[in-house]
């Protein structure tokens, strides 16, 4: 298969674990017969610094005509300590979200055996844990109505949602609950909030159409308890856009480690593909960075965005027999030496033209 990939590294540990899901992409490329052409192209403060926009045409323009869109991180640290600054590296993420209409933000969240001990939270709760958040990611309070009135001293900020906005994610999150368990979470706040209403209201007339899922309607609060109560009683849940970015994070700590969770983003154009984490400026440039969520993200890509299943279980196998024989970053290495970012991808890529 021909594959062409559009490449945004961005910021802080961004570019070193991206050169990791590369080489690991790479080996795939090379043992299954296809042909992957990288389209390397600029976003956040790298971008920033040079064309001024954190998001510029000219990247769009290659993710547009890419088959999936491969990102690291977009963060840095010289913007987050200057309330003044007019462009900030954040501005580019949200832009890209809305101009390729990445409506829904999909955020799996899974244990892995060899590091369930690593979880703050007790083995007996998260064991078998396997959850899925769909969240949405173009709507709501993130582009909704915003502005500063009494001469600066109020300010505020909107959640709006058309009932086509819920609908078109909640499709997913139904459809994705029919290759799953059947069980589908609607997350909402309807008992105060009236965009929560219309979520509910919207889920709730879709349910005839699913006859096969069960469908429970829970508030955010309690949800943000259970989660790490009885992580493994939920499968997918859907959620508007704040909600989500809260409990992704929040879910993130189940598995033991953030650097180890990917992420898609799918919509109306390409899709994106990135770990969940940060740019970790602190790390940057010191090859000690966690590639594995970058890793896995890759091998979301494979799987969903080119129907390639067993490119992406190959993946998956190789990054827990990395786990599994102690081949890890310093973040997990507890007891054995710790490996720089890029020894892992070597290894990965090693242990995949071996396969
Ligand atoms: C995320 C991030 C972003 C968000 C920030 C960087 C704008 O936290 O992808 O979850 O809030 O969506
Ligand atoms: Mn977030």
């Amino acid at each position: 298969m021909k594959l062409s990939i559009a490449l945004l590294a961005g910021d802080g540990i961004g570019p070193e674990v991206i050169d990791q899901a590369v080489k690991v992409s790479d080996a795939i490329a090379k043992k299954f017969n296809h042909e992957i052409s990288w389209k390397p192209a600029l976003t956040g403060a790298a971008a920033i610094d040079a064309v001024g926009d954190p998001y510029p045409d000219a990247t769009h323009e290659i993710c547009l005509a890419a088959d999936a869109v491969l990102f690291g991180a977009i963060g840095d640290p010289k913007y987050d300590n200057d309330p003044s600054a007019t462009v900030r590296p954040e501005q580019g993420l949200l832009k890209m979200r809305q101009k390729l209409g990445l409506f829904a933000n999909v955020r799996p969240t899974f244990t892995f055996p060899s590091l369930i001990d690593k979880s703050p939270l007790k083995r007996a709760r998260i064991e078998g844990t396997d959850l899925v958040f769909l969240r949405e990611l173009t709507g709501g309070i993130y582009f909704g109505k915003r502005g500063r009135e009494d001469n600066g001293n109020t300010a505020y900020d909107t959640c709006t949602y058309t009932r086509a906005e819920v609908q078109r994610l909640a499709k997913k999150g139904f459809e994705l609950a029919m290759t799953r368990t059947k069980k589908l979470c609607c997350v909402d706040k309807a008992n105060v909030l009236e965009s929560s209403r219309l979520w509910r209201e919207t889920v709730q007339a879709m349910e005839k159409d699913y006859p096969e899922v069960t469908v429970s309607y829970e508030f955010v609060d309690a949800v943000a308890m259970r989660l790490v109560q009885w992580p493994n009683s939920y499968d997918v849940l859907i959620t508007e856009n704040l909600f989500g970015d809260i409990l992704t994070d929040e879910a993130s700590v189940i598995s033991g480690s953030m650097g180890l969770m990917p992420s898609a983003s799918v919509g109306t154009e390409t899709s994106l593909f990135e770990p969940i984490h940060g740019s970790y400026p602190q790390a940057a440039g010191k090859d000690i960075a966690n590639p594995l969520a970058t890793v896995l993200s890759a091998a979301m890509m494979f799987e969903d965005a080119f129907g390639l299943s067993e490119e992406a279980t190959l993946i998956r196998k190789v990054v827990n027999d990395s786990l599994d024989a102690g081949f890890v970053t310093e973040d997990l290495a507890e007891g054995v030496a710790p490996q720089k970012t890029s020894a892992v991808g070597d290894w990965l890529a090693a242990k995949i033209l071996e396969a």
